[in-house]
């Protein structure tokens, strides 16, 4: 071992510390106030995690400028519109339910937040609403596209490569219902005596209102789409339907409270999320598919093989998340009286919002 090289190679090594300091200190002299704070943040920030700031900030020399195409995935987005068939009407089908998809995690998004909130507001808990139910609206008004927006004869062909799937097997949409209400809103109307809180989740899944449109629950036997989609989702929806047990959004807004509760722009909002999500958009959506299953001389089998015209309209499916902002009349008529839309409150009703 050679000491002079060893005791001179750490003297240099300390020479150049206090240079690089002495540099440092220099340049930070000369930066502006605010350039300066913002250095030592950053210091900081990668301090507190441990991390040497110099490298981090050697690394923005060597970082590539953002684009567009880099930052939004274009490339990536724009190679996910794949058709099974020649007819070029099926790129609209598929864009379309890409585009409920990319806004189905929007919804998914915001509600989260909320959920996950440490300290909610009123505030807080209200714009997030707004947010989710604009979406909403965005979808429940643009169903015209699939409605009025693709020829039907290109439709009744394409439709043939697509059973046993069908838009029944979006996840995401059944996720939005699990955070919005509360599992009893969700469960067949025919066995919500049966079922209360103390329900294993299994149980609850296996009365949820949607298997109505695949299964038998006097026999068990199930079709291929609800086998399917089980197979594919059950797992996460048992862990979903736990996780927002008593974080989705009805029971949030249980949680507010008595004053903000029945604050009446609040209740508004939540009766117009309700009324988007299970009578317009349930609506638009009801008579899209009616536009194509009942074209010809004889209605078709939908593509998932429900009892489609019964299991999907609002007067049977009586899907409501937020029962108790609604009134006793307007709870009976449901789905009859309300399928163009719903009265907005301008007064305090006595059976509306005691919670
Ligand atoms: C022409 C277009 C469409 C037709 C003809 C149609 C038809 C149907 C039918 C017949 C069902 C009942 C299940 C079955 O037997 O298949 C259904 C369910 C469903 N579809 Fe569509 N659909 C269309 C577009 C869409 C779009 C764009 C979406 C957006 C993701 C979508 C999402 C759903 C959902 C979530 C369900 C389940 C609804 C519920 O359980 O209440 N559908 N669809």
């Amino acid at each position: 071992m050679n000491w002079r090289v060893l005791s001179f190679g750490y003297r240099s090594h300390n020479l150049q510390i206090y240079n690089y300091y002495n540099y440092q200190s220099s340049i930070k002299k000369s930066m502006t106030d605010k350039e300066r704070e913002i250095l030592e943040l950053i210091e900081g920030k990668y301090q507190g995690m441990g991390q040497n700031p110099e490298v981090h900030l050697e690394g923005l020399l060597w970082s590539k400028p953002i684009t567009y195409w880099d930052y939004i995935q274009t490339d990536a987005l724009l190679n996910l519109q794949v058709q099974r068939t020649t007819l070029p009407d099926e790129m609209i089908f598929i864009m379309y339910h890409q585009i409920n998809e990319l806004l189905f995690k929007m919804i998914r998004w915001e509600i989260e937040q909320v959920a996950k909130h440490p300290e909610l507001t009123v505030e807080f808990f209200a714009s997030r609403l707004g947010r989710i139910s604009r979406y909403f609206d965005m979808l429940a008004q643009s169903f015209t596209i699939m409605g009025d927006g693709m020829e039907i004869e290109q439709y009744m062909k394409f439709r043939n490569t697509l059973t046993p799937a069908s838009g029944f097997q979006s996840a995401q949409y059944r996720i939005i219902e699990f955070c919005s209400t509360e599992l009893i809103n969700l469960i067949d109307y025919r066995f919500r005596a049966t079922i209360d809180r103390d329900t294993p989740y299994e149980h609850a899944f296996n009365h949820l209102y949607w298997q109505a449109a695949g299964k038998d629950h006097e026999t068990g036997t199930t079709s291929t789409l609800l086998q399917n989609f089980e197979k594919k989702y059950k797992d996460e929806f048992l862990r979903v339907m736990e996780e927002y047990n008593t974080t989705n959004l009805w029971s949030t807004y249980k949680k507010l409270p008595k004053e903000q509760r029945e604050d009446l722009d609040l209740i508004n909002a939540m009766r117009h999320y309700d009324h988007t999500v299970n009578v317009l958009w349930v609506m638009a959506h009801y008579d899209a598919a009616g536009k194509y299953l009942n074209s010809g001389e004889q209605a078709v089998e939908a593509t998932g093989g429900s009892d489609w015209q019964r299991y999907m309209h609002p007067r049977y499916q009586r899907r409501i998340f937020f029962p108790d902002l609604w009134t006793a009349e307007e709870l009976e008529n449901w789905g009859v009286d309300n399928l163009e839309g719903h009265k907005v409150l301008t007064e305090e009703l006595d059976n509306v919002g005691n919670v």
